[in-house]
């Protein structure tokens, strides 16, 4: 956005990134560059890949050919020991939120700060009621995850994911499943946290609206490849019959616009 700012090193780079499952590729030689504080959002159709790209980005999975760089090191080059570090700049908040439900709320947040910092316990008790308060959840540290709504336990993930103030931010599908009063409320946290934290984020989701409303940048993931790469505006704007494509088949998605699984 705005007046071009070289930063040097992207806070993420993907070169030629292959992966395959069993004889079939997900990934076929991806490229994917996000520079330093960019939003990206990226879009694709349910199985084409977008979890298994997060995973990548966070040294999860290993890819079979191909770079993954965070801050310019290539993650695999390095020894477990610093791949773990680099883990550390991340916050991720999974698919399926993830929390643990024998916890408190509070026991959930301050987790990943017992565990990799020496903080004392009135900084932990600080830090925890500062995250809740960026997810707009303010005092809810003695519940129970079971006690709250789908809604409230996306953005206590996301409180958890943000505790150890990431660099890089990355969501998969934070919205779905989540009515739209709930969903218009997880966006107005990321666009928040964005405004906070000014992180570098990575977003999937196959909500249009989510991904205009929360991205600098909106890419399209097909066919093992970042496919189209545009500002929202250009996004929406496109002729591109694969942005066409996407855009119909999300409007009207059934089984007839699903797309076939090809084995082998
Ligand atoms: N650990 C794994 N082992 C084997 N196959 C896997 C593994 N992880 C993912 N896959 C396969 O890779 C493909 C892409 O999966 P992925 O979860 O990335 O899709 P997605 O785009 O995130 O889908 P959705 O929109 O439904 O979340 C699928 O065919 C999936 O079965
Ligand atoms: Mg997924």
């Amino acid at each position: 956005m705005g007046a071009a700012d070289v930063t040097a090193v992207p806070a993420v780079r993907l070169t030629g990134v292959s992966k395959a499952f069993g004889g079939k590729n997900v990934l076929s030689g991806l490229d994917l560059e996000v520079p330093v504080g960019t939003s990206l959002v990226v879009l694709g159709k349910s199985g084409v890949g977008k979890s298994v790209l997060l995973k990548h980005v966070i040294g999860l999975l290993k890819p079979d050919s191909g770079r993954v760089e965070v801050g310019g090191v290539d993650i695999w080059s390095v020894s477990a020991r610093e791949r773990d570090q680099i883990r550390r700049r991340f916050g991720m908040s999974f698919q399926e939120g993830a929390l643990f439900d024998s916890m408190t709320v509070g026991e959930n947040i301050s987790f990943p700060l017992r565990r990799h910092t020496r903080m004392s316990v009135a900084q932990v008790r600080d830090r925890v009621a500062e995250c809740l308060e960026l997810v707009r959840l303010p005092g809810i540290e003695a519940k129970g995850p079971s006690e709250l709504s789908g809604g409230m336990r996306r953005r206590v993930g996301f409180a958890r994911a943000i505790a150890l103030k990431p660099e890089i931010l990355l969501f998969d599908e934070p919205t779905t499943g989540l009515d739209p009063i709930n969903t218009d409320a997880l966006v107005r946290v990321i666009q928040k946290l964005r405004e906070s934290l000014r992180p570098t984020a990575i977003t999937i989701t196959h909500d249009l609206k989510v991904a205009f409303q929360v991205a600098d940048r909106v890419a399209l993931l097909e066919a093992g490849r970042i496919r189209i790469d545009l500002p929202p505006a250009d996004f929406e704007a496109s002729d591109d019959p694969r942005v066409v494509a996407f855009v119909q088949g999300d409007s009207a998605m059934d089984e007839e616009t699903a797309p076939l699984e090809v084995s082998g």
